[in-house]
């Protein structure tokens, strides 16, 4: 048989991909520059891309806070930050000439004066290190300071750039917690800028693997004609994680697991699992069809049988005792919020008809570990004695997002020996092996992807609402099953792999949670 020959697109992009991509000229202004995500994420992956090349010469970070700080001070925060958690080696020479374009402008978010000085400091910039009047607001601060800052950048004349330059705003999740609020947040972002400027972190979709979804559906012939209900038995896509809520207990009290996790990261992974082939990977073709799925998922009727949700109490984690959520620092002795939540969600096309998908996260839970599970259904027939596969259990293609990141596919095979007995094994393909480069933090690459104006990996604010149409409902009913005092998050030791009730949810449907 002749292979047919590969034929290309013409209408699609002819630039050769493989080739670094590099941000023109710019700069960034980092609102929230004493938080965790500024410190631990942003500037360490902003130094990573300065490191390997891939930001402009004079690129500049601004810090904006209300801290009395000079210039030389947000360079040390800058600086303690990247040795404490960038990903690749401190090289003084990168260090030196990107710290060259750090800048402060000490204020609050209703000084008038404090905006009027960032301006004057972003015109400095383009003059001395060359940015072209091109600059991305970072917003990692609060929702409820959006309207406040990007109505100053409005009033002081930055939010657009003269000539082909260009502003733009960055915002992270929590984008509001709950449909009408999420339609107030970007009503707010969108008066401002126009919808293409505006780019919505999930940081999810930065993740090598998580990508990685797209290139083994759509890059193989092998896993395609499998992927749809006359194969897959069910869906199970899990992010556990070992840490408790940490240092905050503010943003974590009220918004609990189903907000952080499942309304952005875990819906995200659902719509790339779930979605049909884009026409091609550039951000319209992408998004529509994520859309699509997004808008195809249905609630089970019965919501208090297909969702469960619980609260670490004390146990252990990594060999230390722990407290339980509700002894935690800042939380609320009566505080409903989940700190694991599980949902089950049907996702109502001619390719999933039928197909559950399980979605779970959870904090303070026996390890920490982000996986895909598609579940085959079993042989049809089995032309053995019963007894040669009562250890075989069901195929599964495993996409591990993090840590250990690969594939692994599990099958039955003999188990060597003078008798017919099958059990199952699994077939790992890790990153680490397969390649010599490690992979980029998510922060590098959607950083990157601002600083170009690429926009793929970005949720468009369509994609939030449908999250949130998905999630709402859920969401009330366990308001209503509080406030009438009908149920509450179940109690489950740290260390554990969650509540009773969600093993309970899955059993019902004849099913069991995966032990990652
Ligand atoms: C964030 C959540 O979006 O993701 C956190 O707000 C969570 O609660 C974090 O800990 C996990 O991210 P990662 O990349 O470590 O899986």
């Amino acid at each position: 048989m002749t292979t047919p020959p590969v034929r290309s697109n013409p209408l699609r992009d002819p630039r050769d991909r493989r080739l670094p991509r590099i941000a023109g000229p710019s700069g960034m202004v980092l609102f929230g520059v004493t938080g965790d995500l500024s410190r631990k994420k942003i500037m360490p992956a902003i130094y990573d891309l300065a490191n390997r090349g891939l930001l402009p010469p004079g690129f500049s970070l601004t810090g904006f806070a209300r801290r009395d700080w000079a210039d030389q001070d947000f360079a040390q925060i800058v600086h303690d930050s990247v040795k404490a958690h960038a990903r690749t080696e401190f090289r003084e020479e990168v260090w030196r000439q990107l710290a060259e374009g750090f800048r402060f402008v000490p204020g609050d978010f209703d000084d008038d004066q404090a905006f009027e000085r960032l301006r004057r400091t972003i015109e400095e910039l383009d003059e001395v290190r060359g940015t072209g009047g091109n600059h991305a607001f970072y917003l990692a601060i609060p929702p409820g300071f959006f309207a406040d800052v990007v109505g100053q950048l409005q009033e002081h004349g930055l939010t657009e750039g003269r000539g082909d330059s260009w502003r733009r705003v960055v915002v992270e999740k929590p984008f509001g917690h709950d449909l009408a609020s999420a339609q107030r947040l970007n009503a707010v972002l969108a008066e401002v800028f126009p919808s293409g400027s505006i780019f919505r972190i999930d940081h999810y979709l930065g993740k090598e693997t998580v990508q990685n979804i797209l290139a083994l559906r759509f890059a193989n012939a092998m896993f395609e004609p499998i992927w749809n209900s006359n194969y897959v038995d069910h869906v199970q896509i899990t992010m556990a994680e070992d840490i408790g809520i940490g240092g905050r207990a503010g943003y974590y009290d009220g918004i609990g697991a189903a907000r952080d996790v499942i309304q952005n990261h875990l819906l995200q992974l659902l719509a790339l699992v779930a979605m049909e082939e884009p026409t091609s990977f550039d951000a319209a073709s992408l998004r529509i069809e994520k859309q699509k799925v997004l808008a195809s998922v249905v609630l089970p009727r019965r919501l208090d049988l297909t969702t469960a949700r619980g609260q670490y109490a004390a146990g252990w984690a990594g060999g230390e005792e722990v407290i339980g959520f509700l002894e935690e620092e800042g939380i609320k002795r009566t505080s409903t919020t989940e700190t694991y939540a599980a949902v089950r969600l049907d996702v109502d096309t001619r390719r999933w008809a039928g197909v559950p998908f399980y979605l779970r996260t959870g904090k303070r839970l026996g390890r920490r570990v982000t996986e895909v599970a598609v579940v085959f259904k079993r042989a049809p027939h089995l032309p053995f004695a019963a007894s040669s596969t009562e250890e075989l259990t069901q195929n599964a293609l495993v996409i591990r997002v993090q840590p250990d990141e690969g594939v692994t596919m599990r099958f039955g095979s003999k188990v060597p020996g003078t008798q017919m007995e099958i059990r199952d094994v699994n077939m790992d393909f890790v990153y680490g092996g397969a390649f010599t480069e490690s992979s980029p933090e998510a922060y590098e690459r959607l950083i990157l992807d601002v600083l170009l104006g690429d926009p793929p990996l970005f949720p468009r604010h369509e994609e939030v609402e449908l999250s949130w149409r998905i999630l709402d409902p859920i969401l009330d009913h366990w308001a209503r099953q509080d406030e009438q005092r009908k149920g509450k998050p179940e109690q489950y030791p740290s260390g554990g792999w969650g509540p009773e009730s969600a093993d309970a949810m899955l059993a019902r449907d004849g099913r069991v949670w995966r032990r990652p």
